[in-house]
């Protein structure tokens, strides 16, 4: 009875052990910025935010300085170096802005956001 007790502790111990180090492995295997999450931007300049999708139809310019939520990402045409697009809910109306005039915290991707329909991201 006790040798039975003991086999099972073992393997539980065991389990456990495992448990740990697959956590261990995938926190450090995992690349930084595929875990970068974010939830709103920071326009750090004023920009054109377009309404057809990125850089497509008409558009309204954001000041800077504001801080919006991003619904979905996008990718389009690049602006320095940048070619993602976040959509964000200015005056009334959906518009996309490059990411290269906002601070999301990401350097483009926010892992926790998903793709605006119709565009890949
Ligand atoms: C805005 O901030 C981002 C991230 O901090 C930076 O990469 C980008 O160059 C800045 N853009 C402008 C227009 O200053």
């Amino acid at each position: 009875m006790a040798s039975l007790h003991q086999a099972r502790s073992t393997r539980f111990a065991a389990l456990i052990i495992l448990i740990l180090a697959l956590g261990a492995l995938s926190f450090f295997a995992a690349p930084a910025d595929a875990q970068c999450t974010c939830t709103r931007g920071s326009m750090n300049s004023s920009a054109r935010c377009w309404y057809g999708g990125p850089g497509s139809g008409s558009y309204v310019t954001v000041p800077s300085g504001g801080t919006y939520s991003i619904n979905c990402q996008a990718v389009g045409g690049s602006v320095g170096g940048n070619n993602y697009w976040n959509r964000i809910w200015y005056n009334g109306r959906w518009c996309y802005v490059n990411d290269y005039y906002m601070t999301t915290g990401c350097a483009t991707k926010c892992s926790n956001i998903g793709c605006c329909s119709g565009y890949s991201c």
